[in-house]
């Protein structure tokens, strides 16, 4: 179960960073060429959504059934450390972003103001997963997918 979790809050990243993406370019552009809102646009806004909230709920089980969050007799170690506040933390904050930033964009009026109420959320939200992931490298004992 452990693993199988794992497996996919790792792999699902990608999903969330590629959505996040186009999410940000096609809210930015549209938002600065003053191009309507249509279905397509509250779709891309919502599944980037719906997969950062499948990241918290991921994110949620692996906080209890991960050994990275057992604090040993010696106390927090650095690994540890950086799940239990930088990694939850972001994460956190960038979920809550792309969900304000969906709801205001679906329930704002006008086109402009629309792009605009998703695009900085999500822009943030961006640099902030970017910023918390455990990419290779980094010391925390992630991988790539
Ligand atoms: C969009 C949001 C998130 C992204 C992109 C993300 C990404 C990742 C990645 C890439 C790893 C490393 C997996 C590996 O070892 O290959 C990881 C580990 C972990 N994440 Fe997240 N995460 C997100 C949100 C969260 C949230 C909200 C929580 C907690 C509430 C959380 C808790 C954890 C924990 C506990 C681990 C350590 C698992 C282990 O290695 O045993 N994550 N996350």
């Amino acid at each position: 179960m452990y693993s199988m979790l794992l497996h996919s809050h790792s792999g699902l990243r990608w999903i969330v960073l590629i959505l996040l993406l186009l999410a940000v370019v096609n809210n930015g552009m549209k938002w600065k060429s003053g191009k309507a809102f249509t279905d397509k646009d509250r779709k891309l806004n919502l599944f980037t959504m719906i997969f950062s909230h499948i990241m918290l709920l991921i994110g949620i089980g692996l906080v209890f059934m991960s050994p990275k969050m057992k604090i040993g007799e010696g106390g927090m170690n650095e690994v540890t450390r950086f799940f239990m506040t930088q990694h939850m933390t972001w994460m956190i904050v960038a979920i809550i972003l792309i969900t304000i930033g969906n709801i205001r964009s679906k329930k704002l009026i006008g086109d402009k103001v629309k792009f605009k109420a998703a695009f900085i959320p999500y822009l943030l939200a961006l640099v902030a997963i970017l910023y918390a992931i455990p990419w290779p490298g980094r010391g925390y004992g992630g991988g790539w997918y």
